[in-house]
């Protein structure tokens, strides 16, 4: 009610609160550098739109003459209580987006109430990010290193700063072909300040014949040949439970089997996601993979979603599919790019506040009262 009243003074919100003009907008005050970044995506582009396309393909049938006066949209994840089953997923290099990169970014999430996921390839370093934070939650985004002391070190050094769970992305053991990246210029970017996040670990360092400073080239050709290992298999999850105490999610899994392999492999959750359809060109659409895992998981995972999240009733949509929790990715990224703290801070409000009508106009006064009884999908 906010954004009406202040309407009805004639003050509009500096951002739309439609977020998928946001993208638009980033183009024309920032140019096709930044925004080919943040909406790059693999081969045509053709995963990114469909998982646009699956997600309105499901439509809700809402209910009426239900008392929701007075809502709760808290929900439990990986043991703790959080006000809203939004948090922000991780996306790396920051920089290239504002000055103010993660920490502004983190910021805005801490002082919402929203998760933050710090990539492994951020731009600042995870201890600068976490004071940024203070009590705020926030999680920790490994690409898992080729390099086992890496690896090591940057569980410990998230340990000690206090992000409470562990996100281990498995989508990405090498970068898709991505037409929009491979044709613009990223050393600049890199070279700048690039994934300061490796740039200050001690292990990488060590990895390095002569210190960042002097030869910035070859910390990134470091960085590029040591940041995945397309060789894992499920026996390596062993190893990250011997160096994580807290829990662990495994982000991009979209096939059942592979969420019963990750039960069985002792993990804590998964994340239904085709990381924005940037990874498997032609890849199933996240919300179409989304029933399927969730059957698999059974009561021995917790299902977190994301891919082409953009308004509230997405995310609707994503907990009645059984989705405990959603992650957000290009929206809060285009929020930073326009203004920085402020525009991450719209982007969740908006989010969140369109959310809460939805649950509400379609009967439903918490997250948990929803099933996949609640919606129908078109056919066509
Ligand atoms: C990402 N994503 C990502 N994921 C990850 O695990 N580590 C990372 O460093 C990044 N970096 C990253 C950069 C950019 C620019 C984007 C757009 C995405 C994927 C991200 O966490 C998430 O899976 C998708 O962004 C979700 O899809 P939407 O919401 O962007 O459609």
């Amino acid at each position: 009610y906010d954004i009406y009243l202040n309407g009805l003074m004639g003050a509009v919100p500096r951002l739309p609160t439609d977020l998928t003009r946001l993208e638009a907008l980033v183009e024309r005050r920032l140019g096709p550098g930044p925004v080919g970044y943040v909406a790059g995506s693999a081969g045509d582009g053709s995963t990114a739109r469909a998982n646009r396309a699956a997600l309105e393909r499901w439509r809700i049938v809402p209910r009426i003459l239900r008392d929701v006066h007075e809502r709760d949209l808290s929900v439990e994840v990986l043991g703790r209580r959080l006000p809203t089953p939004l948090a922000l997923g991780p996306v790396g290099i920051l920089t290239i987006l504002h000055p103010g990169a993660e920490p502004a970014a983190a910021r805005a999430a801490a002082a919402r109430g929203v998760p933050y996921t710090l990539s492994s390839a951020s731009s600042t370093p995870m201890e600068e990010v976490a004071e940024a934070m203070g009590d705020g939650e926030r999680w920790f985004q490994l690409y898992w290193s080729k390099d086992r002391e890496v690896t090591r070190s940057f569980l410990a050094r998230a340990e000690a700063a206090g992000y409470s769970a562990l996100f281990v992305t498995l989508d990405t053991p090498m970068l898709a072909w991505r037409p929009r990246d491979l044709d613009q210029a990223y050393l600049p970017f890199l070279r700048g300040i690039g994934t300061a996040n490796y740039f200050s670990d001690p292990a990488f360092l060590a990895g390095l014949d002569r210190p960042v400073a002097e030869d910035r080239e070859a910390a990134v050709r470091h960085f590029l040949g040591l940041f995945s290992d397309p060789g894992r298999t499920w026996p390596d999850l062993a190893f990250l439970r011997e160096n994580w105490d807290g829990p662990i999610v495994l982000k991009g899994v979209l096939h059942p089997d592979d969420a019963r392999l990750a039960a069985d492999a002792g993990m804590d959750g998964v994340v239904v996601s085709n990381h924005g359809g940037r990874q498997v060109a032609g890849s199933v659409a996240a919300a179409d993979a989304l029933p399927g895992v969730v059957a698999a998981a059974g009561d021995r995972l917790e299902v977190f979603f994301d891919s082409g999240v953009r308004t509230g009733d997405d995310v609707v949509k994503a907990l009645a599919l059984g989705a405990r929790a959603v992650l957000l990715g290009r929206p809060y990224a285009y929020g930073l790019a326009l203004d920085g703290q402020a525009g991450v801070e719209h982007v969740i409000r908006c989010l969140l506040a369109e959310f809460d009508l939805t649950l509400a106009l379609s009967g439903h006064a918490r997250p948990g009262s929803l099933s996949a009884a609640d919606l129908v999908r078109e056919t066509i």
